[in-house]
C-alpha cells in the first residue's frame, strides 16, 4: 500500500491492541515527524506511553479502549497558518501509519491535555491515537462510527465549480470525500472556474482550519499540484491544466 492507496484504506479507529507499536515502525514514524517539522517549523512530537490522557472515562466519553500512543499535533503560537499546517502534516502521518497497518484517529476534545507538555509560545492543537488494531472492527467501533458518521457529501455538495469538471479536479475531490474531519461536517469547499481554484472553509468552529489542512492534502494527493497556505488559498497545478 502506498500513500495515495492509504487514503481508501484510512478510516477512525478508537480501540487499540495491547502489542507496542514496533520499535522499526516507531523509529520510521519518528524520522517523518522530523522530516515534517523541519520543513513546517511545527513541533509534532511521538509520544509513546501516552494512555494517562485517555484513562479518565469522563474526558474520554468511553469512546477510546486501549489507547497507547499519540502523536502530538503542537507548534508555534504565532504561526497564523498553525492549525492549517497541523491539520495537512497529521494527516500526512496519519496515511504514513495506515501504509505501516496501524490504526488512527483524530482526537480534538475527548483527552485529557492536563500531562502533555508543551514548550515556551507553543499551543497544543490536538492529538492523533496511535497503535495496533484488529483487522475487522469490534462491534463499540461500529456502533460509534454509526453514530458520529453520516454519509459522505457528494461531490457537488464540497465544490461550486463553474464549467466542466476536469478530471484531476474529480479525483482530487474524491480524495476529499475520504478525508476524516471534525465529527464528520465536511465544511471545506473547493471553488473552481477554468484557471482558478481556491480551498475554503467558514470558520466557526475552533478546527475548522484543521479540516481545511485535512482536505488540502488530500487534494494534492490524488490531483498533484500545492495549494497556498491560508483560507481561501490558491491552488497551484503541477501540470494538470
Ligand atoms: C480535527 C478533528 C478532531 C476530531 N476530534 C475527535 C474527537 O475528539 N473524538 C472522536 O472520537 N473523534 C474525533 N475526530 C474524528 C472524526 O469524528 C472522524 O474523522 C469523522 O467522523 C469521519 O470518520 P472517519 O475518520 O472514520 O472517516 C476528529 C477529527 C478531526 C479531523
Amino acid at each position: 500500500m502506498n500513500i495515495t492507496q492509504a487514503i481508501e484504506a484510512r478510516k477512525s479507529r478508537r480501540t487499540y491492541l495491547p502489542t507496542p507499536i514496533d520499535p522499526k515502525q516507531i523509529a520510521l514514524l519518528k524520522s517523518r515527524i522530523e522530516e515534517y517539522n523541519v520543513r513546517s517549523s511545527l513541533g509534532i512530537r511521538f509520544l509513546e506511553n501516552g494512555e494517562f490522557a485517555f484513562s479518565g472515562i469522563r474526558k474520554s466519553y468511553g469512546m477510546f479502549k486501549g489507547v497507547r500512543s499519540l502523536f502530538v499535533m503542537k507548534g508555534p503560537k504565532s504561526d497564523p497558518n498553525l492549525k492549517e499546517k497541523i491539520g495537512y502534516y497529521g494527516e500526512l502521518l496519519i496515511l504514513e501509519a495506515t501504509v505501516l497497518g496501524l490504526g488512527t484517529c483524530w482526537v480534538g476534545g475527548t483527552f485529557d491535555n492536563s500531562g502533555i507538555r508543551t514548550g515556551e509560545g507553543e499551543e497544543l492543537v490536538c492529538v492523533i491515537t496511535v497503535g495496533n488494531v484488529s483487522k475487522s472492527e469490534t462491534l463499540k467501533e461500529r456502533m460509534i462510527y454509526k453514530a458520529i458518521h453520516r454519509k459522505s457529501k457528494s461531490i457537488q455538495e464540497l465544490s461550486e465549480i463553474v464549467g466542466e469538471c476536469p478530471s484531476w479536479l474529480k479525483a482530487g475531490l474524491k480524495a476529499v470525500q475520504k478525508a476524516p474531519s471534525t465529527r464528520n461536517t465536511q465544511k471545506v469547499c473547493f471553488l473552481y472556474e477554468p484557471g482558478n481554484l481556491r480551498a475554503r472553509v467558514p470558520e466557526t468552529y475552533k478546527f475548522d482550519l484543521v479540516d481545511l489542512g485535512i482536505a488540502k492534502l488530500h487534494f494534492e494527493l490524488a490531483a498533484g499540484g500545492r495549494f497556498e497556505a491560508g483560507n481561501g488559498g490558491r491552488f497551484l497545478p503541477s501540470n494538470k491544466e
